[in-house]
């Protein structure tokens, strides 16, 4: 069992983001990476498609025989992940947005949250962030149309810097000090971000904390790779085959086009 892969799932390629944290801690395991891109966005879906689509991609992967799933999705995760671990009984990590980092380094006290519209309205997003949020001002923006230019392979075009540029403004106007991404895709932003932001504003993302929970999960389940065979990564993608070409670190990688 230990030798088989992980899964990562994501409506796309967000969760690419995700796979080169996993890939950077632990690079002697094999894993599966499954973008769902032909039903991306998943963020201004119902919970129940949420929870629809996110069955079919645990089962997809449970298929391909993989030990543990990532759920490299916060609008997923934060919908559906319960229903997945009752259903199933091999152990899943999910993704978050990371309020308690930016609560507990914020000095002005005003944060901002960037995330997709099903996470921010989600029962579990809001319970993380009435735990941590009691001083804090937090300034909710919800990403509309930044996953649809990521995945049309438009990160770096203008419309996205404006699009960024308004999705900013108020929270600079409330003087936040820091920025949590509350979506995998949003990672791919750091760049234009922190040519936006003044220079004192902490970008917050959750993927070094995804991989370090990974790590631990599988050697809590003892399922870390003992075996010395060289580790396998496959890519699976329902859209674009070139957009997560452009942005994987990785030379090697295998990604195939399917009908999913
Ligand atoms: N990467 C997904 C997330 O983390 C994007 C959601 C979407 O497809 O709208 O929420």
């Amino acid at each position: 069992m230990s030798s088989k892969s992980i899964g990562i799932f994501d409506s796309g390629v967000g969760g690419l983001s995700i796979w080169n944290e996993i890939h950077l801690l632990l690079p002697m395991e094999s894993t599966i990476y499954l973008s769902d891109s032909k039903h991306a966005p998943y963020g201004p879906k119902g919970k129940e498609a949420i929870i629809e689509l996110s069955v079919k991609n645990t089962e997809w992967l449970i298929n391909q025989g993989c030990k543990l799933i990532v759920v490299a999705c916060n609008t997923a995760t934060t919908n559906a992940i319960d229903i997945l671990r009752k259903n199933y009984s091999i152990p899943f990590i999910g993704i978050e947005p990371a309020i308690k980092p930016a609560a507990l380094q914020s000095k002005s006290k005003a944060i901002g949250i960037l995330a997709t519209k099903g996470t921010l309205s989600s029962h579990l997003f809001h319970e993380t962030s009435q735990l941590y949020s009691s001083d804090l001002l937090v300034v909710e923006q919800v990403g509309d149309g930044i996953v649809e230019l990521i995945e049309n392979g438009a990160l770096y075009s203008d419309q996205m810097k404006h699009l960024l540029q308004s999705y900013l403004q108020p929270m600079l106007d409330a003087k936040i000090d820091c920025l949590v991404l509350g979506c995998t895709h949003y990672h791919f932003l750091t760049p234009i971000l922190k040519q936006l932001l003044p220079e004192h504003v902490k970008i917050i993302d959750s993927g070094k904390a995804v991989a370090r929970q990974t790590k631990s999960i599988l050697e809590s389940n003892i399922l870390l790779n003992t075996e010395t065979s060289v580790e396998q990564n496959r890519f699976y993608t329902n859209g674009n085959v070139k957009v997560i070409d452009s942005l994987l670190k990785s030379e090697t990688a295998r990604i195939k086009k399917i009908d999913f």
